[in-house]
This record gives C-alpha cells, structure tokens and sequence, in this order.
C-alpha cells in the first residue's frame, strides 16, 4: 500500500521529484529556483516539448542535466483559476502510474499554487494524494509464481512486480498539517473503494452470500455493527421474494445490515436499543439507508442466460459492494452522521428447486409477484431489502444501488448511473455530490404508466415489464416496495465494472458509488 506524506520542509536534492507545472508552463517559487539551478533547463525543455501544464498532461526528464535527481517529472494542472477535486485526483492517479511504470518506488512532489488558484492548498496536496491512493489497487490475490518459466525469465513474477510499485510518496506543500488531516479522510474513502473492487473482483465461487456475510462482518473493526440473518431467519422474516432468487442454488441465501451510529447524542448509542419514544426506537436520529442487490451470480435462473459474457456476472453484487465500500467509508472517517446499509445476497441458479417462469411468489411486503422472467432477480431480493430497511429503521430517505437492468447500459452506457427518484432534492443532491467525485448519475423518468406496465391477472405484479423502457418499469417495480420515505433508485449495471483504466481507477471493479454516496453524506446529512 501506497503512503503518502506531508511536509512543508525543503524538497530533496536526489532520487525522484515531481514538479507542479499550471497552465502557461508557470512554475513555482522552487520550481523557479531549480530551473535557476540548473541553468534554465526546466524551462528550456517544456518549450522544447511544446509542453504548457495543461491538464492531463506530463513530461518525465530523465537525469536532468545540473541537478542531482533521477527523473524530473512536470505534471500539468491546467488553470489555477479552473483547477477542481477531481482534476487534482486525476493528476495524482497519472502521476502515480507514471512512477510505477518508471519502476520508481519513492518519491518526493512539490506542489506550489499560482496565486487565484480555485482551491487551497491543503486540498490540493491532498486530494492529489487521494487520487494516487485510488488508483493503487490491484487485485491479483489468484497470481501465482507457479508454473514452467522460461530460463531467466522472472518478468512475470508477482514479487518482482511488487517491489516495483511506488511505495512512498512524499508530497512537500504550504500547508502540510492541514493537508494531512483532509488527506486522512480521503484515505478512509478510498479504503472503501477498494473494499468494493475488492468485493466485486472476486469470482462466484469464493464469494457467495454466506461467505460474502462473513468478509462483511470483519469491518465491525472499523466501527461498524454487523448483523447477518440467514436462511433461516429470512424464512421466519417471510423473505419470500429474496428466498424465490436463492431457491435453484446450493447456497444460502442472507442479509446483511450495517449499521453505523456516527451521530448519536451523549451516551445512549446502542443502549437506546427499543427504549426511543419516537418512530425508531434503534437511533436517537433517524439513519440515511443505503441498499444493494448482491447477486453474488446471476445466471439467469430457469430464464437462462446465453454463454458468451455470462461469467460477467460474477459481478452482479456490485450494488451491494457499493454500500458496503460506503458504510466502511464513513466508519473509517468517523462521519457524524447515522447510517445503515442492507445488502440482499443470494444465487441466482437453475435447478430443479429453482422458482419456474410462472410462479406465483410472496413477499416481506404480503404483496404476491408472477415471476414470469427468473432473470429479472435483483428486483425481487432488492423489494424484501427495501421493505424490511424502512419497516425496521424509518430512515431519512432510502438508495438503492443495483446492477439491474442491461437496459440502462442501452441508454447510458458507462458514462453515467441511471438515476430514479420520487424525491428532487435528493436527486439534486446526488447529482451535485457525483459531479464532484465523478461517480456520475442521469436522472431518468418514473411515471405512472410504467407502473401500469407491471399488471398481470394472477397476482399483484408481475416482475418484468415486457421490452419497452426496461429500467423505468424494473425501478417502478422497486417503487411498490417503498412507502413513506424519500427514495432513489441508481441502475449501475454500466457502472460497477469497466474495460478501461481511468486516472484513478484501473480496470475491472470501479466502486463506483462508494465516493458518491460518501460525498452525499459530507455534504448533507452530517452534523
Ligand atoms: N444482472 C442483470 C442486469 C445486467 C446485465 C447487469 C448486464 C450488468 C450487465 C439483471 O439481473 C438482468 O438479468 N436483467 C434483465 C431483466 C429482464 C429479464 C427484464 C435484463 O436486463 O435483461
Ligand atoms: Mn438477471
Ligand atoms: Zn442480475
């Protein structure tokens, strides 16, 4: 793991720096001062590369003539006046890269603001170290050294490899107390993220609803309650949508709740436990409650998927690898706010006990579904999940993270979550909070009609809409489980995974949403 420091002493003579450069090839005060050193060459060379600092871009000068180091490396911030949190963490994720592929495993960076810079600072030194911290993970547990090599071959050891990753990361600036102190927090943000990537790399066959409960008790260390219920208790709960999805699987199916008392008054806390004379008699202030589908395999069930892509949906989880980032988030930043996470987990298989296209199944809720499409699951586990957060808790307002719907990757692609809500400042909100740490979100239309869409004769609803606007009549299916609090229903089926390394996020799991939801709170709901 990367460890990133602070420091406002004097930058060192050798090994490797890195140089802030703003828009114009402005450098600062002691990056004047080694351009001076060395006769000029700093400037010399960014005019020779046509190289301005703007944003995104970076040069590497190798052993620079006149001064001591082993590479220079400038990195563009574009305009001060311009420079955001993102951008900053954008920056750090490159520069990141960019040691670890020159094999340098410590460094030292400057970083000096123009005057009329859009940030202070602290917050530039440590969101930059926030997005280096983002983009140093690798999930790689399943590589070995075994195997035939080649005779002095070692390239493809995993140890070799690690020993090249940057390590250290000193980052010299003004304002270093302070920057630790911010940068302390985005370090607990981004360790979540990195538990959802975690969670959402890992395959079906490690990591199913049993399993999966019992990794998400092991974050009671960070100050989280972890309560699990398991087949059984769902049973005597009447789960019966959530238990439908699990019924073809060996596995059992769970549910897991987290529940974070970040702003309890005085000593009551847990003890308040059933003695509240208000709605929840649990917290003293009513909870933000976040929930995932976590399909920890989505076959398709009866409705069986076709072959080709479905070992993708190892990552059908990914809604509930969102919460569980974001739950350890807040309680490793120590947020003052109360907050519980849901996540429904079961396998979705087909088999002779597996629920039949056809059947006719209850709910938490007494409401009856036709599940006339067995791979349209995550809406059932998810309608028990939402039920059950509001009967227990009577949060502020409720999310759903879902990987739902391949609908919603047809309109969005992987640019942005589908967003449903019933409830606009929350949308608005979520909409500010994921401009700002680029989990983005598009809010997409609900409407009566499509509710409409989900009447069938034989029970109270059927589960799949039929082909038109599939993600607004799956979130309206939601919506029949959601009563008397504001609620926000986010699609991320294009979301939890990508294809492609970003600044800060290298391919595969993204936990996405784990910032977004984290941003929310920070910016809303904290005391
Ligand atoms: N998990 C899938 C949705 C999905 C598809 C997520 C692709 C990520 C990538 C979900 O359970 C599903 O199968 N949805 C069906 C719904 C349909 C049967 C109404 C779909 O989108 O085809
Ligand atoms: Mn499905
Ligand atoms: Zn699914």
């Amino acid at each position: 793991m990367l460890k990133v420091s602070f420091s406002d002493r004097a930058i060192p003579a050798k090994g490797t720096l890195v140089l802030s450069v703003f828009d114009g090839a402005v450098l600062g005060e002691k990056g004047n001062e080694l351009n001076s050193e060395a006769n000029g060459l700093l400037v010399d060379f960014m005019a020779r590369r046509e190289f301005t600092g703007s944003a995104g871009s970076m040069q590497t000068i190798t052993k620079p003539a006149g001064l001591d180091y082993e590479e220079l490396i400038l990195v563009g911030f574009g305009k001060a006046e311009k420079l955001t949190a993102l951008s900053v963490e954008e920056a750090g994720g490159r520069t990141f890269a960019r040691l670890c592929d020159l094999g340098i495993t410590d460094a030292a960076m400057v970083l000096e603001l123009p005057d009329g810079a859009a940030l202070d600072a602290d917050e530039v030194a440590a969101r930059f170290g926030s997005g280096a911290v983002l983009r140093d993970y690798r999930f790689d547990k399943y590589k070995t050294d075994h195997g035939v090599k080649k005779d002095g071959d070692d390239s493809k050891s995993k140890k070799a490899k690690d020993d090249k990753r940057l390590k250290k990361l000193k980052i010299i600036t003004s304002s270093a107390a302070k920057a630790k102190k911010a940068f302390a927090d985005y370090e607990a943000v981004a360790n979540g993220v990195h538990i959802a990537r975690d969670l959402v790399s890992e395959p079906a066959n490690e990591l199913y609803p049993v399993s999966y409960a019992k990794r998400v008790k092991e974050l009671e260390s960070l100050g989280l309650e972890v309560e699990i219920l398991d087949q059984k208790e769902l049973e005597k709960k009447g789960m019966k949508a959530l238990l439908s999805v699990g019924h073809g699987s060996e596995r059992d199916s769970a549910l897991v709740v987290m529940i974070y008392r970040g702003a309890e008054t005085g000593k009551s806390g847990s003890k308040a436990k059933g003695k509240g004379k208000g709605k929840n008699a649990e917290f003293t202030t009513p909870p933000v409650a976040f929930i995932g589908k976590g399909i920890t395999f989505d076959t398709g069930g009866i409705s069986l998927k076709p072959a080709a892509g479905m070992g993708d949906m190892k990552w059908d989880m990914g809604g509930s690898a969102s919460v569980v980032g974001a739950m350890a988030a807040l309680a490793g930043r120590k947020a003052k706010v109360n907050a519980v996470g849901v996540i429904a987990l079961a396998e979705n298989m087909p088999s002779g006990r597996a629920t039949r296209p056809g059947d006719i199944i209850g709910s938490l809720s007494g409401q009856t579904i036709e599940v006339l499409n067995t791979d349209a699951e995550g809406r059932l586990v998810l309608a028990d999940a939402l039920w059950y957060t509001e009967d227990r808790f009577k949060p502020q307002f409720m999310i759903d993270l879902a990987t739902l719907t391949g609908a919603i990757i047809v309109a969005l692609g992987k640019e942005f979550a589908g967003m449903f809500a019933d409830d606009d400042t929350l949308a608005e909100q979520l909409t500010a909070a994921g401009k700002q740490v680029g989990d983005k979100v598009w809010r997409m239309p609900l409407d009566p009609a499509y509710d409409k869409m989900l009447e069938t004769d034989g029970a109270d609803m059927k589960n799949i809409g039929g082909r038109d606007a599939g993600s607004a009549t799956a979130a309206h299916f939601l919506k029949r489980f959601v009563r008397d609090v504001p609620w926000v229903h986010l699609d991320i089926a294009g979301m939890a995974w990508s294809g492609k390394t970003t600044p800060f996020t290298p391919k595969g799991g993204t936990g996405y949403g784990v910032r977004l939801l984290d941003q929310l709170v920070r910016d809303n709901y904290e005391k």
